[in-house]
């Protein structure tokens, strides 16, 4: 992509615009990452393919949370507001109708790895596919009308806490130290002193299933490495 637009806005600050980038930024990652996996996946062993299904599980079910939140908060809010967005809105949410049957294909082809190996592979090609252009379209039209949103919403309870915390730890890794500080300073405090213990404990599931794959320094939506 030649114009990805920066994690922080233009005075450094992040807002709303940055979690959902960070968001995207993981969903790049993690796809390559299932990318390379796939290619020696009759390497790994039982311990190896538990967690690969494991980190499928979990990433289908961001990818699917992350649409939700789209089309149930984000995309009704700009569309009431910003009559110019509602053809781009209605584009972005038929895709999400597309990609959800290749996530059902998904859980059916890593729930039966190591045999399932070319499904698997053909899952994370087409999302991929799909993907690509998807989050550059939301990156594009839908980034600027989240720059002015400068604080997250305070979670409704502790496990709403506890779950953003994991989402937190999921999207942090591989982005720029610069931008992390910028990101915690606009959380609630109560979710902010829970990033430490989340974020080491995402760094032991990293590991699990990828190994000891260093993480990028991003500023942008795009990973590093
Ligand atoms: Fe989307
Ligand atoms: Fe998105």
């Amino acid at each position: 992509m030649l114009h990805a637009p920066t994690l922080l806005d233009d005075a450094g600050n992040a807002s709303i615009a940055t979690a959902f980038m960070m968001s995207h930024h993981a969903f790049r990652r993690d796809l390559a990452r299932f990318a390379a996996a796939l290619l020696a996946v009759a390497d790994r062993n039982p311990d190896k393919l538990a967690a690969l299904r494991e980190e499928w599980t979990k990433f289908a079910g961001a990818l699917h949370g992350h649409h939700h939140t789209e089309d149930t908060g984000i995309f009704p809010m700009l569309a009431k507001d910003h009559e110019s967005l509602r053809a781009t809105i209605e584009g972005l949410t038929a895709d999400h109708h597309q990609i959800d049957p290749i996530l059902e294909r998904g859980n059916r082809a890593f729930g039966s790895l190591p045999g399932a190996g070319n499904d698997a592979r053909a899952v994370i090609d087409e999302l991929s596919s799909l993907l690509d252009p998807h989050l550059a379209k939301e990156e594009a039209e839908l980034v600027p009308h989240l720059r002015p949103m400068k604080g997250f919403p305070p979670p409704a309870n502790a496990e709403e806490e506890a779950m953003y915390a994991e989402g937190f730890a999921w999207s942090s890794r591989g982005i720029a130290p610069e931008v992390l500080t910028k990101v915690d300073e606009m959380l609630p405090d109560g979710l902010r002193a829970r990033l430490p213990a989340a974020r080491a404990a995402f760094e032991e599931r990293w590991q699990r299933v990828w190994g000891p794959v260093p993480a990028g320094s991003a500023t942008t939506p795009i990973p590093t490495r």
